[in-house]
């Protein structure tokens, strides 16, 4: 029987955008499975929770068939060891992402030499797109469509409304 092909798609996902959707459809139609993963180290200051964005995760990416949903903690090759994935996916978007993604790659490759690390290229209509340029035009009340999809909007909307700023002791 030929080996089931597991693929693993990490990232941040703060929050997931349709490029990051666009990327999983992609990296889908390459392996039987591909998991799509929250990473839960606190590398970053996230706008959503973990399990928050887990949550948005499932909404929006769910329910594709060959699609689960989960998060991690630690190494992304030790997450990769545990799922026996032998792919991790991630977009590039420019020339500006390579540095960053090649370093991790050949770092992900010394920890783990029978990991394979595949770049996707998204539809150019989500090249410029980022969670941290999303989280920008959220904040300012800026239009979101065809940037997220309509729970994602919902989410910044409600995250970026003065009373849950309040809430989080941060500025509008
Ligand atoms: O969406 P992001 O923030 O660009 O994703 C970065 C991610 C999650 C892929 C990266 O931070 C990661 O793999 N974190 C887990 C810790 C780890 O394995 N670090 C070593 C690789 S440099």
């Amino acid at each position: 029987m030929p080996k089931k092909i597991i693929g693993l798609y990490p990232g941040s996902f703060d929050p997931i955008t349709n490029g990051h959707i666009d990327i999983a459809r992609r990296a889908v139609k390459l392996c039987d499975e591909l998991h799509v993963a929250v990473v839960g180290n606190p590398s970053k200051k996230a706008l959503f929770s973990v399990e928050r964005r887990v949550e948005l995760l499932q909404k929006t990416m769910g329910r594709v068939p060959g699609v689960k949903i989960s998060s991690f903690n630690g190494l992304l090759v030790d997450y990769a060891r545990q799922l026996k994935a032998q792919i991790i996916f991630r977009g590039l978007r420019a020339v500006s992402d390579f540095e960053y993604e090649f370093q991790m790659a050949l770092i992900n490759r010394a920890l783990h030499p029978q990991i394979e690390v595949m770049f996707l290229v998204p539809n150019e209509k989500y090249i410029f797109l980022s969670s941290s340029s999303i989280k920008e035009v959220a904040k300012f009340g800026g239009k979101l469509k065809g940037f997220v999809p309509p729970e994602i909007e919902k989410a910044l909307r409600a995250a970026y409304q003065p009373s849950s700023l309040k809430a989080k002791g941060a500025r509008p």
